[in-house]
């Protein structure tokens, strides 16, 4: 692949207002999440005008034929209050199918998993379960997951590479790497419309609604930062992955990352 074409890959990973190495850009962000938690879903739907709910389904019906499989073992990776795991769990099966044979989701903010146990228990998915943890160093052995999916946690680690070289490790050979995440639109009509939104709107209102004004100006910061879609899969392709592609949704406000951990 070739170099990138910009600066942000070099980057290691985010770093908030004030934070200048990994442990201090970590303990922010779990400090942010935690603190926005019980409005987090509500902000979500607002925010996003409900794409994000669209994003997610759209998401489990790529990787489909995995979450059809009876043995296949999956994790939602920073996922927050759930929404992932749960648009995961609900992949329409057909007769002949069932349900993955392990579901499991994972986040170091307290907060929101105690929201995405609640929001599991009301739906009834029970075999649904939920993990605190670090995704630089999570808690699963090597070659557990058929299947790792993580939706707008990604661009929060503090370091890209080691968070896929920790993906690649948990992954069995072979199996899909999904990374949903933010980018900038790339028509000039649509990405100053989308910054206009994303830098101004969106923190005012985030900041009312949340209490928390940091949390929402972090998140148009947080994606400035992120590396383009093409660098992010430099990335991978560097960090063990296979048949690495991505596809722009919604006028490039988001993308979906894939890619297959190396045999
Ligand atoms: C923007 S939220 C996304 C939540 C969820 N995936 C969704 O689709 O709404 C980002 C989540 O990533 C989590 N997160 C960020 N860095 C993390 C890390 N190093 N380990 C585990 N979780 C992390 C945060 O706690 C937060 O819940």
């Amino acid at each position: 692949m070739s170099p990138p074409r910009s600066g942000r890959a070099s980057l290691p990973g985010t770093r908030p207002v004030g934070t200048h190495d990994e442990s201090a850009a970590s303990r922010q962000v779990r400090e942010m999440f935690s603190c926005i938690a019980p409005r987090y879903d509500l902000l979500n739907h607002l925010l996003s005008l409900r794409f994000d709910v669209m994003w997610r389904k759209r998401l489990a019906r790529r990787f489909a034929h995995i979450l059809r499989r009876p043995d296949a073992r999956v994790l939602d990776v920073c996922c927050g209050t759930g929404d992932l795991a749960l648009a995961l769990s609900d992949t329409p099966m057909d007769s002949a199918a069932s349900a993955p044979a392990l579901l499991v989701g994972a986040d170091f903010a307290h907060p929101m998993l105690v929201r995405a146990c609640e929001k599991a228990a009301g739906s009834g998915r029970r075999r649904l379960q939920f993990v605190e943890a670090d995704a630089l160093s999570l808690p699963f052995a090597d070659e557990t997951f058929d299947f790792v999916a993580t939706a707008f946690g990604f661009r929060n680690l503090a370091n890209y590479s080691a968070g896929l070289t920790q993906l690649r490790r948990i992954l069995k050979p072979g199996g899909w790497l999904a990374i949903l995440e933010f980018a900038e639109p790339r028509g000039a009509f649509f990405r100053n419309l989308f910054q206009f939104y994303f830098r101004r709107v969106l923190p005012a209102i985030g900041a009312v609604v949340s209490g928390n004004a940091q949390a929402y100006s972090y998140l148009p910061e947080s994606v400035a930062r992120f590396p383009a879609p093409h660098e992010l899969a430099e990335l991978m392709d560097r960090n063990a992955f296979d048949e690495v592609a991505f596809e722009s949704w919604t006028a490039g406000i988001v993308t979906l990352h894939k890619g297959r951990a190396r045999v």
